[in-house]
């Protein structure tokens, strides 16, 4: 079938030589460039600086700009030395500067977003900002903004995004932009779009233990889920100004993404009015170029010298290059990097002081970007650290003797020694990790120059306490004769236990790694007291073996907390810091909880895997509410060491013009009021009426009317967080935008607010919602 599509196009368009194609949309090879040509809307002067200065050059300058180039960075693009335009350095990644030493990681993004705390995940993304800026990085290659969203809980990279809550997922996507681009950082969000699993790969492993076979998977989503729930966040990172997008591997309606005209020109530059430029897997020069991709990275394969030929034959016309040259330097003015920019100082190939390629030698000054962040990066990981159970064994108190078990608790055993991956290979297989795991692998890993171990901090914590420390930092069954006897002789048990993912490799299963249950359900069959469970995953996994056992007092759900682990772990058990996250995504009981077809591991009849979104809006905790079942633990769950009451739950009418939006969106909607004005406002009062100060999360969750027959029961739509003293009682506000409370009409193709009463709740979690209100809305709004 290829290869007939590859004929057909050649027959069209004889004058274009076959190396360049590579397509299964040949149509677009022979259509002529339609826009949306940028005007660079908010960024106007920026604007025309790039304006001004493209007329400048040469088509082979112009070109030059859209091209990879060899340098220091993960990948850099051309510049134009004689205009003073440096090429500009991409690195990743979401959590923190990549590839090099004296930076932060950062916990990671699902870890953050289980804070629920906007000024904390915005801080977090200044901070991130300024690192990647110290090391003279212009593009970071991140946030993770909703590709993926985390549609399954199979997929391999959904630890490296926020949430499958698109409400939740909007919020923070929109403050990280925002935050990180402070400091003059351009980023990218990515990866657009509809990127909810790993490419399927039906050959075997090289010997490398990499994969092989591998096709990338065509999604295929109907418009008004797109709409609804895969879209939003990548708006809301067009509002915050993102400078750049990525484009997904994956396919869309069986058309690459990076080359999908519907996905690009219509929905991001048309209907979002993106005006900086997008970049990702080329599989084509002109379709590419036509279809809306501006540059491409990390190599030169189809751009460069490709491109030069097709724009000289005139199958692609200069006025599309210079929208390309603009849609690049608009928000590099915008940032004011021409103004001044730290110059790059590190080299992506390895830590030494310098590394030769290709006859250029790229150096490594090691500039310490880090500042005070490591006290931050601490009091992220415990604010975000989930209580899930707790029988009242925690805050640790009053005792002596404790056992660490697993090798979770544990140093790891090289810090950058297993690539830049961060991944080791034992027995050709990957996703594979000694010690503690505190990142993921691939581009979403970030080095560590240190790693404050669980094991390193519970020892220094119960020394200052006089407590005794014995430990077996093992998982094998070959350990468990001393594991028993040690945890025969603790007063608490403190099992450690994982699921350590890599890009690249989606879950075969919702177990944890190295037969975690086995080694809990050892240790709490000897242990003396009670056992505390410190869960290290990235994403949902199964614990109906083991939560109800007996000795099972309490368990930690702690993500991927980065470097501050062990430390911001000690701050929650001796209490310190009193726990306040909340589960960003739903844990199931059983895999059949969740929709059995949600990852595609066949090839389809086109030689490619195919993945019908045919849940359509009900991902995670709408599934379990559309389907009524019940989780082990709900999207929002999650304890703490203190009660709150919340009372006084009203919503009045308040209007507010949009304020926050740096880029405006060209999306339709019906009625006056602008789709991200203000209408509403959702308010709540919570009192502390507990015994120890601590932070609670309310959620307000939102039902549509009745007529809205495709709507799943309820949609986050607020939520905040408040430190409360004992007694303390605080007035929550919950802004309802005009988009929150729209649908998106695939008739009309507009937003608009439906008729009909809506009915809104809220309470500590998607399943406790105490308060409840009808609420009608004028849709004349
Ligand atoms: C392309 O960019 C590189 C890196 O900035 C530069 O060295 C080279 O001279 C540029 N080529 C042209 C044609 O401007
Ligand atoms: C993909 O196809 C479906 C069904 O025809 C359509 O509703 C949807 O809008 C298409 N997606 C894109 C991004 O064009
Ligand atoms: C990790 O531990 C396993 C089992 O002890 C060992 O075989 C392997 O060599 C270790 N890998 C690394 C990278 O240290
Ligand atoms: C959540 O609120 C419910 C009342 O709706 C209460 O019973 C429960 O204890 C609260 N949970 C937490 C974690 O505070
Ligand atoms: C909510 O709390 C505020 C003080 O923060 C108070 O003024 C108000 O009366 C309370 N509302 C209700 C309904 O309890």
């Amino acid at each position: 079938m290829w290869s007939l599509l590859k004929n057909a196009l050649l027959t069209l368009s004889p004058f274009i030589p076959s190396s360049l194609i590579f397509s299964d949309n040949p149509q677009s090879a022979s259509k002529a460039y339609h826009g949306p040509f940028t005007d660079g809307g908010a960024w106007s002067e920026a604007f025309e600086n790039a304006r001004e200065v493209t007329k400048h050059m040469t088509i082979e300058e112009k070109v030059n700009l859209t091209t990879a180039v060899t340098g220091p960075c993960q990948a850099n693009s051309g510049g134009v030395t004689r205009l003073n335009i440096p090429g500009l350095c991409f690195n990743d990644g979401p959590s923190g500067p990549r590839y090099t030493d004296f930076v932060t990681q950062w916990p990671s993004e699902f870890t953050a977003a289980a804070s629920f705390d906007r000024d904390l995940v915005e801080e977090r993304a200044r901070r991130i900002g300024k690192e990647f800026r110290g090391k003279g990085i212009n593009v970071q290659l991140g946030p993770v903004t909703g590709g993926p969203l985390g549609r399954s809980p199979y997929a391999g990279r959904n630890w490296e995004a926020f949430t499958p809550d698109p409400y939740l997922s909007s919020t923070l996507s929109f403050l990280t932009v925002k935050g990180m681009q402070e400091s003059g950082l351009i980023t990218c969000a990515k990866h657009y779009i509809l990127y909810e699993q790993e490419p399927v790969c039906v050959g075997p492993l090289d010997d490398e233990g990499g994969r092989t076979g591998c096709k990338d998977v065509s999604s295929e989503v109907d418009d008004k889920t797109m709409k609804e729930l895969y879209l939003p966040s990548f708006a809301e990172t067009v509002r915050a100004g993102t400078g750049a997008v990525m484009c997904s591997y994956n396919k869309i309606n069986g058309t690459a993404a990076c080359e999908s005209d519907d996905a690009l020109n219509r929905l991001l530059k048309d209907e979002l009015g993106f005006k900086g430029f997008d970049f990702g897997a080329t599989h084509s020069t002109i379709p590419s170029v036509l279809n809306g991709m501006d540059m491409e990275l990390p190599g030169e394969y189809y751009y460069g010298q490709r491109l030069l030929r097709a724009i000289k034959k005139g199958s692609i016309t200069e006025s599309r290059l210079d929208d390309m040259v603009h849609r690049i330097l608009t928000p590099w003015y915008a940032a004011k990097q021409h103004i001044y920019y730290p110059k790059i100082n590190y080299q992506k190939y390895d830590l030494s002081d310098k590394k030769e390629v290709n006859g250029h030698t790229w150096k490594n000054e090691h500039v310490d970007v880090r500042g005070d962040n490591a006290i931050y990066a601490r009091k992220v990981a415990a604010e975000s650290t989930i209580l899930l159970k707790n029988s009242g064994v925690l805050p640790l108190r009053s005792l002596r003797r404790i056992g660490v078990f697993g090798t979770d608790a544990d140093y790891p055993s090289t810090l950058s020694g297993c690539g830049p991956d961060l991944f080791c290979l034992v027995n050709s297989k990957r996703r594979y990790w000694n010690g503690t795991v505190t990142i993921g692998g691939g581009s979403g890993a970030a080095y560590a120059d240190y790693i404050a171990a669980p094991i390193e901090a519970i020892s220094l914590r119960a020394r200052q306490n006089g407590i005794r420390v014995d430990h077996v930092l093992q998982d094998d069954s070959a350990h468990y004769g001393s594991m028993g006897w040690i945890a025969y002789q603790s007063e608490i048990c403190l099992v450690f236990v994982s699921l350590f993912l890599v890009e690249g490799w989606d879950r075969e299963h919702l177990k944890l790694d190295k037969k975690g249950e086995d080694l809990i359900k050892h240790v709490e069959k000897n242990c003396a007291g009670e056992v505390v469970v410190v869960i290290h995953a990235g994403g949902q996994v199964i614990v109906e073996d083991w939560i109800d056992l007996p000795k099972i007092g309490a368990v930690l759900f702690a993500g991927y907390p980065g470097q501050e682990t062990g430390n911001a772990l000690v701050d929650i058990l001796w209490g310190d810091v009193n726990p306040s996250a909340k589960l960003p995504f739903t844990m199931g009981k059983s895999p059949k909880d969740w929709p059995t077809d949600n990852i595609v591991r066949k090839m389809g009849k086109g030689h490619y895997p195919v993945s019908k979104f045919a849940e359509g809006l009900a991902i995670d905790y709408k599934w379990f509410d559309k389907q009524h079942i019940a989780p082990r633990f709900e999207f929002g769950f999650g304890l703490s060491y203190t009660n709150f009451e919340f009372s006084g739950f009203d919503i009045i009418e308040r209007y507010e013009k949009d304020k926050d939006s740096i880029q405006k969106t060209n999306e339709k909607y019906l009625g006056q009021a602008g789709l991200y004005d203000t209408l509403y406002v959702a308010r709540v009062n919570v009192t502390n009426i507990g015994k120890v100060p601590g932070a609670e999360v309310p959620q307000l969750y939102m039902s549509f009317p009745e007529s809205e027959k495709e709507q799943p029961p309820k949609h986050m739509r607020g939520y905040g967080k408040k430190y409360l003293e004992v007694g303390q009682i605080a007035t929550f506000e919950f802004p309802l935008r005009k988009k929150d409370l729209s649908v998106w009409d695939v008739k009309q193709q507009l937003w608009k607010i439906p008729h009909g009463t809506f009915t809104f709740r809220v309470g500590n979690s998607s399943r406790s919602l105490p308060l409840e209100m009808d609420f009608s809305i004028y849709s004349s709004h």
